[in-house]
């Protein structure tokens, strides 16, 4: 299981892991040593009992010889055989069971009577018993017929040394023991305090700059970007959902909507601060009816600061480039999220013509020859060549929002080849992280004839040259919808009435729009993974689910929505009591205004997508947050969590540790939660979408001064 970086959670797990850890090892060495202990002793016992014999056997024919002599001839060979430091004591006994000579000291325990009735035969008789002193083993031979010799030995110095080597091997295992436990938790804590160390640099790094420092970028220095190198040419922007939507309601009005999409999210700042016109489909049911003779809107409406230019596509149109093509084709070629794509040939052939026919319209927007246009996402892979095909010299921009396959993936499409010749007409192509960079790079590689310059990240194609680089998505920031003037309290409170909760419950949030690859399921099951765990928590938190209905018409979608009905009639069932439902699916189109107050009311976020380019519901969240409150627990499969590396990172597909990152977010100190919030709003405020646009502004700005320099300079040498 790849455990989510939850440190201290991380950390109390490792160290619980460790101490069962050694604490077995500690029972299994202390029955080892017993078993050791034991046979060892009987060892040493039977070593003695021999050596004390042989010595006896040998010195029975001089006893037999002095028996009746000589009493001090005797004496002196007893002493002889008590010369061993360990033999007690040594007596001879009569063959009626007097005493004949002993030793001083001699233990009384084996006196010649105790002794004398078991000595039989010519063995003799050897035992070991429990003296006060310690133990002591105990041997007495036959003397002939003259009566028997007894010695008796010392044994407790093999229970000193065997309690002494005991000490030695515990001792060395309590040190052992302690490096295992010490040394992993020491690196650890290094590791985390560097970590937090170098956050913290940056962090008061970020925190130094002034918010309208010329190093931050904010919509002022993204004009002054666009001003600066690129004499303020209008920018065009391709994309086939338009930031707003004209929708006619039930009462007749028109009524404008924010849809619900990450590239709306990012590119809609863009143009505010950039202006110029952005070319999308028209599909607002009130659409048609608030554009002018060329099909244009003026927008945002209040501000006005550019154009929307609707293109009209026919249902048939819509089906095979949109919803086939696009979105059974396509997305699930990018994501790894388990869904098998659809390459229909007629849905090929309405992609073509739709991307001809979008090429079009903003070649036909463009006021010079060398417009500055950016194409957005996987709707658009063929523009690029048709753009170029028409103006040359434009410099043409894309963004692909998603994933990209690797090759084998790409390879099953059988319009792969054009796919990769239409990208190819772009000047940059942008994708959010390098792996994926890498993964077109290897395509081109392997299905074209191309030649990839790896030392300036580009592929050159019939002479034309395409850069192929990382730009990581982001939001505005300031965000405008975190600044309602509403404080997070009291969007709490207005959330917590709307759903009916407790003062303390608990609340978390997930905004998606309802598609597969978001892992809605997963993020459900996780919850009831967490209250079938965590016991404590049913009765008190509360999921809320904000679901955009998404490509509805798709099938695959439309058993999504089943299912995650199903999944939340089920958990509900379970774990509902007495007005209590731990998920509360809010099936529905939400405006910015009414998510941002759930982010701000919610005490976690969980996005689980399965697998997501970025992910800017992620960082929505940590922009509403500027009470610094809530834990975001973000799935490690999104392109976000490379940059959001405070969040409880996931992964979606493993309940147990989903469930307990959301177990650990409800419980996490409020300190805790500052920190990490903190931490990650410095990295939003940095890297923000103005960045973004701004640096592929910038890179587009060298690319045309060099195309510029190296034109004067072929056509001076073909003058020349
Ligand atoms: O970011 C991926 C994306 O597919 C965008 O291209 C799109 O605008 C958004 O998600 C929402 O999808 P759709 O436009 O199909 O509703």
């Amino acid at each position: 299981m790849r455990y989510f970086s939850i440190e201290s959670s991380q950390m109390r797990r490792m160290a619980q892991f460790l101490l069962a850890l050694v604490l077995g090892l500690a029972l299994l060495t202390w029955a080892a040593s017993s078993v050791v202990r034991t046979t060892a002793q009987e060892w040493f016992e039977r070593d003695v009992n021999s050596r004390a014999r042989l010595a006896l056997a040998g010195a029975r024919p001089s006893l037999a010889a002095a028996w009746n002599g000589d009493p001090g001839a005797l004496r002196a060979q007893i002493v002889a055989l008590n010369r061993d430091e360990r033999v007690m004591g040594v007596a001879l006994c009569n063959a009626d069971f007097t005493v004949r000579a002993s030793t001083p000291g001699f233990p009384e325990a084996f006196g010649c009577w105790a002794v004398g009735s078991r000595v039989r035969g010519e063995d003799g008789w050897s035992s070991v018993a429990t003296l006060p002193t310690g133990r002591a083993s105990v041997n007495a031979v036959p003397v002939e017929e003259l009566g028997f010799a007894v010695l008796v030995q010392d044994l407790s110095y093999i229970e000193r040394r065997e309690s002494q080597a005991q000490t030695i091997l515990l001792v060395t295992f309590a040190l052992l023991a302690a490096l295992a436990l010490g040394v992993p938790m020491f690196v650890a804590r290094w590791v985390r305090s560097g970590r937090r160390a170098e956050l913290r640099k940056v962090r008061m790094e970020m925190e130094e700059q002034p918010e309208d420092s010329s190093l931050q970028w904010n919509a002022e220095r993204l004009k002054r970007t666009l001003n600066r190198h690129l004499h303020g040419e209008k920018i065009v922007i391709l994309s086939n959902r338009e930031p707003y939507l004209h929708v006619r309601k039930a009462d007749g009005s028109i009524e404008v909507q924010h849809p619900a999409s990450g590239l709306v999210t990012a590119l809609e700042p863009v143009m505010r601060a950039c202006s110029g016109t952005w070319v999308a489909h028209g599909a607002g049911s009130a659409d048609r009816e608030t554009v002018d003779r060329f099909d244009r809107v003026r927008v945002p409406p209040g501000e006005e600061s550019y154009d929307i230019r609707r293109v009209w596509l026919t249902e048939e149109q819509e089906q095979g480039y949109y919803y086939g093509f696009s979105n059974e084709g396509l997305w699930p070629l990018c994501h790894v999220a388990h869904a098998r794509p659809q390459f229909r040939a007629e849905d090929w052939r309405q992609y073509r013509e739709v991307n001809q026919k979008f090429a079009d319209a903003v070649c036909d927007e463009a006021d010079s020859d060398d417009p500055v246009i950016l194409v957005q996402d996987y709707h658009f892979a063929l523009a690029p060549a048709m753009i170029r095909k028409r103006l040359p010299a434009a410099t043409v921009i894309v963004f692909w929002h998603i994933p990209w396959p690797n090759a084998e993936r790409l390879g099953i499409c059988p319009w792969r080849d054009e796919l990769l010749e239409g990208l190819l007409g772009s000047s940059i192509l942008g994708f959010h992280t390098q792996l994926h960079c890498n993964n077109f790079f290897e395509a081109v590689d392997r299905y074209l004839e191309t030649r990839i310059d790896r030392e300036h990240h580009a592929v050159v194609r019939q002479g034309h040259r395409t850069l192929v680089r990382p730009y990581p998505i982001s939001i505005e920031w300031p965000v405008r919808w975190a600044e309602t003037g509403e404080t997070a309290a009291e969007s709490r409170a207005r959330v917590f009435a709307d759903l009916g909760l407790k003062p303390n419950a608990l609340l978390g949030v997930g905004v998606d729009r309802l598609d597969y690859t978001k892992g809605i399921e997963e993020r459900l099951e996780a919850v009831e993974t967490l209250l079938e765990r965590y016991p404590e928590f049913r009765g008190r938190f509360t999921f809320v689910q904000l679901a955009a209905p998404s490509r509805t018409k798709i099938e695959r979608y439309r058993l999504l929505n089943e299912s995650v009905e199903k999944l939340t009639e089920r958990i509900n069932a379970r774990f509902g009591q007495d007005g209590y439902s731990p998920i509360v699916l809010l099936r529905a189109h939400h405006e910015p205004p009414d998510v941002f107050r759930y982010f701000r009311a919610a005490d976690l976020c969980y996005v689980s997508s399965l697998h997501d380019g970025m992910n800017l519901v992620a960082k929505e969240f940590v922009a509403a947050r500027g009470d610094l409150k809530g834990v975001l627990v973000l799935s490690e499969f999104t392109g976000a969590a490379r940059e959001l590396t405070e969040a409880l990172i996931v992964n979606p597909y493993d309940m147990e540790a989903a469930s307990e990152a959301m177990m650990v977010a409800l419980t996490m100190p409020a300190e805790e939660q500052r920190d990490r919030m903190r931490s990650m709003r410095a990295v939003i405020t940095q890297f923000n979408v103005y960045r973004w646009a701004g640096k592929m502004l910038e890179d587009a700005a060298r690319l045309r001064s060099q195309e510029r320099v190296a034109s004067r300079l072929s056509a001076r040498s073909l003058v020349g």
